[in-house]
C-alpha cells in the first residue's frame, strides 16, 4: 500500500511522526509536505495529497493539520475524494467501513501520537462494508454535481 501524507505548518510535527511510523512498518509514503515549519496555508496541502490519491500515486491520503478541520473541508471539496477527520479509533474504523473514505484527517493539536498511530493503524487495516452503504456513497458521489 502507497499512502500519500501531507499537513500545513500546524500539523508538521504529527505528519512528520505519521511518514516515520508507516516506513518503519514497510509502508510506501509519498511526502506532499509541506517541509518546514514556516506557516503555509493547508488548502494547498489538501489538494496535493488528494490530487496524489485521484491520480494513483497513492490509494489513500492522511491529512493533517492543527485542528484537522481544514484540511477535512478543504479536501472534501475535490471531487472523488471522502475525507473523515477522527479523533477516536470507533470513528477511524467506521469511516472504513461505512464511509469508505480515501483520506484521513486528524488535529495535531487535538491527539497525542499514540492515539494518532491506533487511528493510522485501524484506518489502514479497515476495508469498505459494501452493501447499503455503497448506495450511500454513490448518493455522496452525485452531491458532487449538486450546486
Ligand atoms: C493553522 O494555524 C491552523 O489554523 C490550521 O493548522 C488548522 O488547524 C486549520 O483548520
Amino acid at each position: 500500500m502507497k499512502i500519500a501524507v501531507g499537513s500545513d505548518h500546524g500539523g508538521i510535527h504529527l505528519k512528520n511522526h505519521i511518514r516515520e511510523y508507516l516506513k518503519a512498518k514497510g509502508i510506501e509514503v509519498v511526502d506532499c509536505g509541506t517541509y518546514t515549519e514556516e506557516s503555509v496555508d493547508y488548502p494547498d496541502y489538501a489538494a496535493k495529497v488528494c490530487q496524489a490519491v485521484n491520480d494513483g500515486e497513492a490509494e489513500r491520503g492522511i491529512l493533517i493539520c492543527g485542528t484537522g478541520i481544514g484540511v477535512s473541508i478543504a479536501a472534501n471539496k475535490i471531487h472523488g475524494i471522502r475525507a473523515a477527520l477522527c479523533g477516536d479509533v470507533f470513528s477511524a474504523q467506521m469511516s472504513r467501513e461505512h464511509n469508505n473514505a480515501n483520506i484521513l484527517c486528524m488535529g495535531e493539536r487535538v491527539i497525542g501520537l499514540s492515539l494518532a498511530e491506533m487511528i493510522t493503524d485501524t484506518w489502514l487495516r479497515s476495508e469498505f462494508a459494501g452493501g447499503r452503504h455503497l448506495r450511500r456513497i454513490d448518493k455522496i458521489t452525485a452531491l458532487e454535481a449538486m450546486r
